[in-house]
């Protein structure tokens, strides 16, 4: 059977922060060969998959060289001879194989490469890209980008609390225009950071460096780069942030180091609700903790009918907890990164479970990024609606970006945007309204 996997290799690349990852290449008896890159976070929820890391002193403790091991010592035998095509076979052999519940022993970065690489062999077995190899001729959209102007939380240093502060364009018609439209205004928000001193640079995921006196400062400046860049803001295109607020929040409370304050859950309650009322937001990830069930239930329950709550770290790219969260109310859109699961499959079954709900979903990258665009393909091929990739600026950010606009040209008068149907069926009445 041509299909049959003949060979699974690993190797230590290197991803956007200098910083060791592993890359899996599956080769089939039919000469047909796949190759992934597993990325890595820096703000993660503790209910992920964990990396497999060396620790010790070489790179930083970031060392890969025992998740190498394990693909050459027990993945790569396991895997030879199977059928690259059944996706959910291998996944299941990789989950048993690793025999955690978090994929610690051998590692959520050997894992998830693997896992990728086997997808790309299957599609390159059957001599069709990887989004229309997932699709299996069922209709994909092309997905509505999720784009950030300033990076902040771990990404950058913690000079805002709000991790990322994004823009979204879902009715620009088309993901090429969507860009287009990013690309003024990053360049107007520059303008902007320059005329307020010196630009110090960008933060992980590319965005601007957030110099600002506190987070509703940030706000105002990209409210005004959008105008800037001459779109009408609340109207054509729209705030989004991820709070990341995981990263600040203890016992219960959230300590806004910027705004010298720390809240209870009410008053982050409430500090949402202002936000989305003062300022153009559609969407708002993060609000919360990673087990705060019931403060996103308060959020989501006064603001969830026109702003889209996503779960990233409480939810983890599980369906599990997928299914609790909306037991609870608590969100109303699941963020994907198949890292956090650790295998295609298992990241597949968060987002379908995300999708009977009628939820958003977002397909999104790790700051710890590469040159791997794996996850512009699972977004048109899963129609998972919504991409979220970083900034406008770093290649390991724009390969994926451009990734997309290759197959939005290819679909050509077929390609639909997503654009304001992305959202969970409320928010994007809202915004389709007058
Ligand atoms: P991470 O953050 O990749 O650093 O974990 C991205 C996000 O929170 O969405
Ligand atoms: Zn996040």
């Amino acid at each position: 059977m041509s299909n049959q996997i003949s060979k699974v290799i690993a190797r230590q690349v290197w991803d956007s922060r200098g910083r060791p990852t592993v890359e899996a290449e599956v080769t089939l008896v039919s000469g047909a060969t796949g190759r992934a890159i597993a990325p890595a976070g820096a703000s993660r929820g503790a209910h992920e998959a964990v990396d497999l890391r060396d620790g010790g002193t070489a790179f930083g403790g970031f060392g890969v060289a025992r998740a190498l091991a394990g693909v050459e010592a027990e993945i790569a035998p396991a895997l030879l001879g199977q059928d690259a095509t059944e996706q959910v076979t291998i996944d299941r052999l990789l989950i048993d194989l690793d025999g955690t519940p978090n994929k610690s022993r051998l590692g959520a970065n050997a894992l998830v490469a693997v896992s990728m690489a086997n997808l790309h062999a299957a599609a390159a077995s059957a001599h069709v890209p990887l989004w229309q190899w997932l699709a299996q001729g069922r209709p994909v959209r092309i997905p509505l980008p999720e784009i950030q102007i300033f990076g902040g939380g771990a990404h950058a240093g913690r000079r805002t609390d709000v991790q990322d502060f994004m823009v979204m364009a879902p009715k620009a018609g088309s993901f090429r225009r969507a860009l287009e439209i990013t690309a003024d205004i990053y360049r107007a928000a520059g303008q902007l950071m320059e005329a307020r001193g010196p630009i110090t640079g960008v933060a992980d995921e590319g965005g601007w460096w957030p110099n600002f006196t506190s987070n509703e400062d940030a706000l105002d400046v990209l409210t005004q780069a959008i105008e800037r860049a001459g779109y009408r803001a609340g109207e054509e295109v729209f705030i989004s942030l991820d709070i990341a607020a995981n990263e600040f929040c203890v016992d219960g409370g959230y300590s806004m180091a910027l705004d010298q304050r720390i809240l209870s859950a009410d008053e982050m309650v409430e500090r949402m609700v202002a936000w989305a009322g003062r300022y153009p937001i559609v969407s708002i990830e993060d609000p919360a903790g990673q087990d705060e069930f019931s403060t996103l239930a308060k959020i989501n329950a006064q603001i969830g009918h026109r702003v889209q709550i996503i779960g990233d770290d409480v939810l983890v790219t599980n369906a599990e907890r997928v299914g609790r969260a909306s037991d609870a109310a608590a969100c109303n859109a699941v963020l994907i990164k198949v890292n956090q699961a650790g295998t295609v499959t298992e990241a597949k079954a968060a987002l379908d479970a995300g999708k009977a709900r009628g939820w958003g979903t977002i397909v999104s990258a790790r700051s710890g990024e590469t040159e791997d665009v794996t996850i512009s393909h699972l977004s048109v091929g899963w129609d998972g609606g919504q991409l979220k990739v970083g900034s406008f600026t770093r290649s390991e950010r724009m390969a994926k970006w451009n990734e997309v606009l290759r197959i939005e040209e290819s679909l050509g008068s077929n390609a639909v945007y997503a654009g304001c149907d992305a959202f969970f069926a409320p928010v994007a009445a809202n915004l389709t309204k007058g």
